[in-house]
């Protein structure tokens, strides 16, 4: 080793010994006589001197050292007169006698400090010095502890790890795939996987019975703070299973990274029902930190004249607490804020309930004031608060309120980061009908069963049939789904009909999957969590970038190496690809 010690390791009881550190020139100072430098390596910072009476060579050659030189240093621990007790080695330091650059470094084009000074491109630019920063390297750290503890809960539990193939055939899991062509089958094409599931399922098959993997999956999609093309799921299968049982083996998975990791004690996960989710927070990954649950008022405010209330298929809100003080220009603004595309509501309707206890609306003239008074009522307001209504096509307007919900749980402080409160959501709906194509598509994917009580209605209104599948969810961010799995040929053949899939079609892209479902499936299920969301869900982050080594930019660019980029003609030719 080029080194004995770290440089975050040294302590007052090493005071007196020959020491070698080796690390970076975190920053030099000079005082007097002396020459202090920080020394930085990924356990911490320690402090050499240089003396420029005793070694006027050395000192000089110390006082030229720039940022971020590697070097190593070799002399003895003293203690410190002047001690910094903010850092665990804040006590000693190393009076140098041996001092080797080992290689020099140009000036960073940004401070590798906590708070650094670089923009976001810049420092994607040079991720190898953004990684030196305290904040990445404990989220790589974080990941790291995160990755031990999931795979220790499931080896405890018999589970394996198998690795599944990259170079596969599309998996249809609702996002475009990454495809590679194949050089030795001119015209075919490899698709990278959207997850393992269709392999996960054939390793119940052959009996493996519980299966995990730390696994990266690729996704064509448009891409955000929670989502990137390639990320990594912790990947769940097993056999002979209920729903019940995903349900509590995979809640003492959190349970268990709650207590190992954040040492909490959580107590047992809600349950909901998607169609409740809907209703009462207009998502499917409720955030229930906090309350403002809708109200449907639909029922009581049709027939007053007021044509937005008359035409909608809902009426719904839900009472901001002490609110009632919202200014006239705050409520526009507000009122803006959920005209936007992004959240598409028409309009918003308010009541003020005054602490005074008198009723001031954006729709007075419609009502009486007994029915205002009524209204408010259904609401349960208090003197104080604000209802927020909006009004339109049911699930539209839901998954608007729902938007307007968080917005106002932002603005109200409602969302501490560290207050965790995870809930099962369950009863999906198998498919989901899309107006565009004219067609179903499955909620989850086509591998998932449809509730067994449910499966005549395949045939006569697949609109309504529930699905055995469940996700988990965390703070408002979906960590993981899964679902009990079909594993019968006669079932997957009628979903994938139902999915507009020919039975020709059907046998040519998952022929290898209805076959293996001849060969005594055994009945299965599992689930995959995303395993960046949960690492940065766990440290109250808000983008899984911070948690991924060399993440992708929003265009979905490696800014460092300039990926994705062209190739060369040669190549294209020998993969017998031509450019249009
Ligand atoms: P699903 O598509 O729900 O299910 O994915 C599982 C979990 O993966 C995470 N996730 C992502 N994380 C980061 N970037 C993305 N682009 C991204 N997309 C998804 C989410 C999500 O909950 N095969 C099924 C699982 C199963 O049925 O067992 C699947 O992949 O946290």
């Amino acid at each position: 080793m080029l080194r004995t010690h770290t440089c975050g390791e040294l302590r007052p009881l090493h005071t007196g010994q020959s020491v070698t550190l080796c690390g970076w020139v975190q920053r030099t100072r000079e005082m007097g006589g002396l020459t202090f430098i920080d020394l930085r390596d990924r356990y911490g910072i320690t402090q050499l001197v240089f003396n420029m009476e005793k070694n006027p060579g050395l000192c000089a050659k110390a006082r030229e050292l720039g940022r971020e030189y590697v070097i190593s240093a070799s002399g003895i621990v003293a203690e410190r007169s002047n001690k910094n007790l903010k850092i665990p080695t804040g006590e000693i330091e190393i009076l140098v006698s041996e001092l080797t650059v080992l290689n020099p470094s140009r000036v960073p084009p940004f401070t590798i400090e906590d708070n650094s000074d670089g923009g976001e491109e810049l420092r994607m630019k040079y991720r190898y010095l953004d990684l030196r920063r305290n904040p990445n390297r404990k989220n790589l750290e974080f990941r790291h502890k995160m990755a031990i503890q999931a795979r220790n809960y499931l080896n405890s539990l018999n589970f394996i790890e198998i690795e599944t193939p990259y170079l596969i055939n599309s998996t249809p899991e609702g996002a475009r795939d990454f495809v590679v062509p194949s050089r030795m089958n001119p015209g075919d094409f490899y698709a990278l996987p959207q997850s393992p599931q269709t392999f996960k399922q054939l390793l119940m098959v052959a009996g493996f019975d519980r299966y995990y993997q730390l696994v990266k999956c690729f996704r064509d999609e448009d891409l955000r703070a929670d989502r990137q093309p390639e990320f990594t799921q912790i990947d769940c299968e097993m056999s002979f299973v209920t729903e019940e049982d995903i349900l509590t083996i995979f809640e003492g998975l959190a349970k268990h990274m709650f207590k190992s990791i954040l040492n909490l004690e959580i107590p047992d996960f809600p349950r909901m029902e998607y169609n409740d989710a809907m209703r009462l927070y207009g998502s499917d990954k409720p955030d229930i930190r906090f309350g403002m649950t809708f109200t449907e008022i639909t029922s009581h405010v049709r027939g007053k004249g007021f044509k937005v209330f008359d035409d909608a298929e809902l009426v719904a809100g839900f009472c901001a607490e002490g609110c009632s003080g919202y200014s006239r220009k705050q409520l526009d603004e507000l009122t803006e804020w959920v005209k936007r595309p992004q959240v598409g509501a028409s309009g918003l309707i308010y009541m003020k309930y005054n602490p005074d206890g008198i009723v001031k609306t954006s729709v007075d003239k419609f009502f009486t004031t007994d029915e205002l008074k009524n209204l408010i009522n259904v609401f349960q307001a208090k003197p104080g608060d604000l209802v927020l209504i909006l009004a339109g096509k049911c699930q539209h307007t839901q998954e608007a309120l729902g938007a307007l919900r968080l917005e106002m749980g932002r603005r109200l402080n409602l969302m501490d980061p560290f207050n965790f409160k995870p809930l099962w959501i369950t009863g999906f709906p198998l498919l989901e009908w899309d107006d565009e194509t004219n067609r179903y598509y499955a909620k989850h994917h086509p591998f998932t069963s449809p509730k067994a009580e449910d499966i005549p209605l395949l045939d006569t209104n697949p609109g309504v049939v529930r699905a055995n599948a469940y996700d988990m969810v965390i703070n408002g961010v979906e960590i993981g789904g899964g679902s009990i799995r079909i594993h019968n040929k006669e079932l997957q053949k009628k979903m994938l009909n139902v999915l507009g899939f020919t039975d020709k079609l059907a046998q040519e892209q998952f022929g290898f999957l209805m076959n293996a479902f001849e060969y005594g499936a055994p009945p299965h299920g599992g689930i995959a969590f995303g395993f960046d969301r949960w690492c940065t869900v766990f440290s109250g982050g808000e983008s899984i970038r911070d948690f991924i080594a060399f993440p992708k930019n929003n265009s979905g660019r490696d800014v460092m190496i300039d990926s994705p980029a062209p190739i060369t003609e040669a190549q294209l030719k020998e993969l017998n690809i031509r450019l249009v």
